[in-house]
């Protein structure tokens, strides 16, 4: 066979052999650099690069570590997104990068024969910190493939189909995970999707009494629901729900992707109202920001449907060993540094000094609420939320709106932020807000919005 130029002309004709620009801070070709990335965005990502911030900016990701992500200008951007989630331990933990990197040295992905000593050990660790008697765990890579198994075990125990969900839920956009989810601008485009789910408001606990039926197999809920906007059930009601599953024999399944490794002040957001669910599904920040990987986790009783045939549920990258010590380091750090204790603390702060905010320009800010690190900032306005994050953009803050909610914004930095970085960002914001009111803020957006019109305007102009 022939390999080289001529091969690669049969089957790529236009592949053109480049070196990947190298990332150096403050180089010359900073722009260029950036022009590619967005050009390469725009051509083979999604055309939609071009009206999102990031592609406005020409702002390229360069190096990031801590409560830090920076650009390749040397602007450093203080991170109160968190990767949606993924930073908890913080960007790049020393901790974790080190077993990573170990791990590389030994074995990256495993056999699939042989005993995975890495996947056992996260296991029996996560088995010792969840609640209650969840003992086993299924790895697979992201949360909607953790939603998509626990669904699956849900109705493989109980042989039953129907599955309870809430209105305005995130649970991930496979076809499983998507049935539960409770947007109809995710949903719709795809239908028909699974039959048997049904969704009901969240914190109501009579709606849910009153969707069992003889064939539900499960409740599955968000302790937060966090795409949802950060919304907060009212007080007791996942102890209701619990006691009112266990009445009924129905699973609970809880969706822990964003609220666990510590997020809320707990290291599962169930264990502020003593909950242990049947199944509980994690993703996120369980790679420690190094890795990505998911888990479903439930007790040996119900596990036991999986024995007669460990396969029935399986994933060939799930529980790779460079993912397994990422997120057995993690579990380390969270302990060690009692992250979610600091969740808890930090958390209190944040949110008593957006309230304070919200007392201020109550014009702006509906709303702030939240637990732990995982708070929501609800704007007047969309158009205020959206002015809002550019200029904390500009100002090297990042956050942003979550998914089902267009007016909230979500602040879920990485738990190790300090009280410091925590005013830091208070300050900018309420510099920002004053400036609104001031009507500076507006004048500023305006310029950015035309500049990024003529932009458009030439990028559409070149494709032509
Ligand atoms: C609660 C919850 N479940 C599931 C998911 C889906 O996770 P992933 O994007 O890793 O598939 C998310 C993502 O935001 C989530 O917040």
């Amino acid at each position: 066979m022939k390999v080289g130029g001529s091969f690669m002309a049969l089957y790529k004709k236009n592949f053109e052999k480049k070196e990947f620009p190298k990332l150096e801070r403050g180089a010359k070709h900073y722009e260029m650099i950036a022009a590619e990335a967005l050009e390469n965005s725009i051509e083979h990502l999604n055309h939609a690069y071009g009206q999102k911030l990031c592609g406005a900016e020409g702002a390229v990701e360069y190096r990031d570590g801590g409560v830090y992500t920076y650009d390749n200008n040397g602007k450093r951007y203080l991170d109160c997104l968190g990767g949606y989630g993924i930073f908890n331990v913080g960007h790049r933990h020393p901790k974790v990068i080190e077993a990573v990197k170990n791990q590389l040295d030994q074995v990256c992905l495993h056999s699939q024969d042989l005993l995975n000593p890495w996947a056992a050990y996260l296991a029996k660790q996560l088995a010792a910190i969840a609640p209650g008697d969840l003992k086993y765990s299924f790895f697979c890579n992201s949360g909607t493939e953790a939603v998509e198994g626990a669904i699956k075990l849900a109705r493989l125990y109980t042989g039953k189909t129907e599955i309870i969900s809430t209105k305005n839920s995130y649970h991930g956009v496979s076809m499983g995970a998507l049935s539960a989810t409770g947007r109809d601008v995710f949903r719709k485009p795809f239908e028909p999707l699974l039959n048997g789910f049904v969704h009901v408001p969240f914190g109501d606990i009579d709606a849910i009494e009153n969707a069992i039926t003889k064939n539900t197999a499960a409740v599955i809920l968000e302790p937060i629901q966090g795409e949802g906007g950060i919304n907060l059930p009212p007080d007791g009601y996942l102890r209701k729900v619990r006691q009112l599953t266990q009445k009924k024999g129905v699973l609970l399944i809880l969706d822990e992707v964003q609220t666990g490794m510590g997020r809320t002040g707990r290291m599962f957001a169930c264990e502020h109202e003593s909950v242990v669910p049947d199944i509980l599904c994690l993703a996120k920040a369980l790679g420690g920001g190094v890795m990505p990987i998911g888990a479903f986790m439930s007790t040996s009783k119900i596990w036991r449907v999986l024995e007669p045939n460990p396969s029935i549920h399986n994933s060939t990258f799930g529980g790779n060993p460079l993912a397994c010590t990422a997120a057995s380091a993690c579990i380390e750090v969270l302990l060690e540094e009692h992250l979610p204790a600091r969740a808890a603390m930090m958390g209190n702060l944040f949110t008593r000094k957006l309230k304070e905010l919200q007392d201020l320009f109550p014009q702006y800010v509906a709303d702030v609420r939240g637990r732990g690190l995982l708070i929501g900032l609800e704007f007047q306005t969309k158009e205020v939320r959206e002015q809002v994050q550019v200029e904390l953009f500009h100002r090297g803050v990042l956050v942003a709106a979550t998914m089902n909610a267009n007016r909230t914004v979500r602040i879920e930095p990485p738990l190790i932020i300090t009280e410091a970085q925590v005013l830091l960002m208070i300050e900018t914001l309420s510099g920002i807000l004053q400036e609104l009111k001031d009507a500076k803020v507006a004048d500023i957006t305006k310029k950015v919005k035309k500049r990024d019109r003529k932009k458009d305007k030439e990028k559409d102009r070149k494709r032509a």
